[in-house]
């Protein structure tokens, strides 16, 4: 197939990219015919793939099972009641009718985490054979994810090392729900030791409150620089830097920055849970976005939650995500919206480890046409994906809004 006329990546000029058994062949100003189908997209842009870099595909679509009051333990105790019954059939059709969803809107990768903290492996079961056969449309990596605490909750490590044994990709955590502060580091150790004996990725639910005393981050970081596994390490939400003194970040910030582990912020989730224990003025609760992206770290987005105990709304659109993150970050400029898509295409790569990714000659032909010109414009107008190709496949299809007015 020759596709013309896409603005790749926000480029003030057009091209044309020919596809090959999947593979992109050619990037050029004009590429002539040579028999191939023709695809005119006359002016559109043309981006990665969206990578959700943090989503929770065993609770979603489960708001209704039981009501939470909006914040997180509310949310946590909720799931406690629900995964006591949950069948492999039940967690299938909702975890497939959020792929669908966020599939139709241009994400090929996500990062899911799956609660191993039950008393059966019903969602890890269905999450690995979901996993298995979506693969060639969507690519799903499980981290599994210990909801009650790794030192805090029977067998947690057992359960983990089994979902390990059972196909799972990485190891999640949870520190800041742990029983006691030494609960917390002590489980922050044993991540890092068994990521470094399986090789493993991690992605820990890391400090996830407003509590400023919340620190499983600096054990994290200082744990992965001293192993050499930043790279595949995560820190998601660490929402209590938001909190933490300018003293404290600043010595923070050597380790982060001398450990490269990367950051998962989840902007729609977290306006909704954080600052739910303060009178006003009421805490944003959002990780140091633009702080940590300007000392030269990876921060990606993650939808998180759709539709369950802890966040009532979302569809797994990521523009929607993008557009939340931009706000309660205070990233507003021309440049900092125009080049906001990274937030959940590159740097969720980077994040997921993924390679090969990227629109570039020899590369899988998987990307997204957005009906825009420029990604300022898909931000501020809302607009979708019209087309998303995986492997020079076209795997979603969506029919441009037609907007009339009589005046
Ligand atoms: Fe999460």
């Amino acid at each position: 197939m020759l596709i013309k006329n896409a603005y790749i990546e926000n480029d003030k000029n057009l091209s044309d990219i020919l596809i090959k058994d999947g593979v992109i062949k050619k990037i050029a100003r004009s590429v002539p015919q040579g028999g191939e189908e023709v695809l005119d997209l006359g002016g559109k842009l043309m981006i990665p793939p969206y990578v959700d870099s943090h989503l929770h595909l065993d609770t979603t679509h489960s708001v209704d099972y039981a009501l939470s009051k909006g914040t997180l333990w509310s949310g946590i105790a909720c799931w406690n009641e629900t995964k006591k019954n949950l069948t492999v059939s039940d967690v299938r059709e909702r975890a497939l009718r959020a792929v669908r969803a966020a599939v139709s809107r241009g994400v090929q990768h996500i990062r899911t985490h799956i609660d191993v903290c039950a008393p059966n492996t019903t969602a890890l079961e269905a999450m690995l054979d979901l996993k298995r056969e979506l693969r060639d449309i969507c690519n799903i990596q499980i981290i599994a994810f210990p909801q009650e605490g790794i030192l805090s909750f029977k067998d947690c490590k057992a359960r983990i090392e089994s979902a390990l044994r059972a196909g799972a990709d990485g190891i999640g955590g949870i520190p800041h729900y742990e029983y006691t502060r030494e609960y917390s580091v002590g489980s922050m150790n044993y991540v890092i030791d068994l990521a470094v004996s399986t090789g493993a990725l991690v992605d820990v639910h890391c400090d996830e409150t407003d509590d400023d005393s919340s620190r499983g981050l600096e054990t994290l970081a200082a744990r992965a620089l001293e192993a050499g596994i930043g790279e595949r390490v995560a820190a998601s939400h660490t929402t209590a830097m938001h909190s933490y003194s300018d003293a404290y970040m600043n010595r923070l910030m050597r380790v982060l920055i001398r450990s490269g582990i990367n950051f998962v912020a989840n902007p729609l989730i977290n306006i909704h849970l954080q600052g739910r224990f303060d009178g006003y003025p009421k805490r944003r609760g959002f990780t140091r976005v633009k702080e940590l992206t300007e000392a030269g770290l990876n921060v990606s987005f993650g939808q998180d939650d759709v539709k369950d105990p802890w966040y009532p709304m979302g569809n797994g659109n990521m523009t929607d995500v993008i557009h939340m993150g931009l706000h309660i970050g205070h990233m507003t400029t021309y440049g900092e919206i125009l080049n906001s898509y990274k937030f959940a295409t590159h740097n969720g790569a980077k994040t997921l480890c993924l390679k090969g990714y990227g629109i570039a000659e020899g590369n899988a032909a998987s990307f997204i046409v957005m009906d825009a010109e420029n990604f300022f414009d898909v931000v501020c107008d809302k607009r979708e994906a019209l087309y998303s190709f995986n492997k020079g496949k076209i795997i979603a299809r969506t029919e441009a809004a037609k907007r009339t007015v009589y005046f």
